[in-house]
């Protein structure tokens, strides 16, 4: 009997209160092992919401595979509308059955499903060690290799932390804003003034006309995106910044955090519109919302982000600010 004969994948439903207990006890302990100021135990409010709530144009599918009833691996399929390729957005095998040909047999599923979807193939991120980064486990690449996925050359990440202890970037406060402009702050529900200007930023990452007609954006991004935030339990600080002869928002930041794990956080998107950028606007919104976002939770240590490995303007901006390289995100494809 192959290894594969010995399994059985079924769906991950979030109503199915047993099934999620045991997959959030393997996510669970599948990080123990390498649980650290940097490597946080998963939330469970927000992996529970994970289940209902995808991310906007995008849908997903789960499974857990079980051997003799118990579960011990989980697949995460990700299918953004119209992309080519599936996305594997977690492909996890339990610490304490690895090296049995579970995994591969998990990446075959996921070649399959890709198949039946009409997708060409599929793509994951893989962590991966930085040149003079922390030490990071080779065991993931290996295992991508081994599948015979193939590593691209472009589009990698560069995954970096902050940690507030060692690095104050608002020891000499926040710096002056460029004449011309207005800072404005809101939380987890973006204010229905910005709402159509923070999608068209978001999806246009700043290159967007400003002035296109609001019908012609058919939904608010935003609003889905917060929809998915909300339903995965977590909050934000947003900082926005208007340019007061137009009235028109130009430029945000975002920091989320889950319900859980109150030393962490994250740096989401930070964008400045195109015809604005130039003005130091960028590192001005982000100290203005850090500063925001530690008057909410005074326990923030750690904050994490991640930039493609291209993008050289905002890595400097983050190292300006005390951000260390971490890791190295590179995509896999078969
Ligand atoms: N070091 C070196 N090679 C490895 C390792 C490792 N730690 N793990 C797997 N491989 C390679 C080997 O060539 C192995 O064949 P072999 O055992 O005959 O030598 C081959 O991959 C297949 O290994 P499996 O037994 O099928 O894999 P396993 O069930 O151990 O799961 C996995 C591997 C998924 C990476 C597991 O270690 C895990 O859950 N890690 C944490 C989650 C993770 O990093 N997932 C990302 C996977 S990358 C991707 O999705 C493309």
């Amino acid at each position: 009997m192959t290894t594969a004969d010995t399994l059985r994948f079924s769906p991950l439903v979030a109503d199915d209160d047993e099934t999620v207990t045991e997959w959030l006890a393997l996510l669970a302990e599948s990080a123990e092992p390498s649980l650290s100021l940097e490597s946080p135990p998963p939330c469970p409010v927000d992996m529970v919401g994970s289940l209902r709530h995808a991310p906007p144009d995008t849908s997903l599918e789960d499974w857990v595979v079980r051997r003799d009833g118990r579960v011990l691996a989980s697949l995460r399929l990700a299918l953004p509308a119209g992309a080519p390729m599936v996305r594997v957005d977690q492909l996890l095998v339990h610490p304490s059955v690895r090296r049995q040909g579970i995994g591969r047999t998990l990446y075959s599923y996921a070649l399959e499903r890709a198949a039946e979807h009409g997708r060409e193939g599929i793509t994951a991120t893989v962590v991966e060690q930085l040149p003079d980064g922390p030490e990071r486990d080779p065991g993931p690449s290996a295992f991508a290799a081994a599948v015979g996925a193939k590593r691209s050359e472009s589009g990698a990440g560069v995954h970096q932390w902050l940690d507030l202890e060692l690095n104050n970037p608002l020891a000499d406060g926040v710096p002056a804003l460029a004449e011309g402009y207005e800072l404005v702050t809101w939380g987890t529900t973006t204010p229905e003034e910005y709402a159509i200007a923070v999608s068209k930023l978001e999806l246009s990452l700043g290159g967007a006309s400003l002035d296109i007609p609001d019908e012609q954006v058919e939904t608010s991004y935003a609003r889905r995106f917060e929809v998915m935030r909300v339903g995965r339990g977590r909050r934000a600080y947003h900082t926005g910044v208007v340019h007061t002869a137009s009235g028109l928002l130009v430029g945000y930041t975002s920091i989320s955090k889950t319900t859980g794990n109150p030393q962490h956080a994250l740096q989401g998107m930070t964008v400045v519109h195109t015809t604005h950028r130039g003005h130091g606007l960028g590192i001005v919104i982000k100290l203005a919302n850090l500063a925001q976002t530690l008057e909410h939770v005074p326990t923030l240590r750690m904050l994490e982000t991640a930039n493609a490995e291209g993008n050289a303007a905002m890595i400097a901006v983050n190292a300006a600010m005390g951000f260390r390289p971490d890791a190295r995100w590179t995509t896999w494809t078969s």
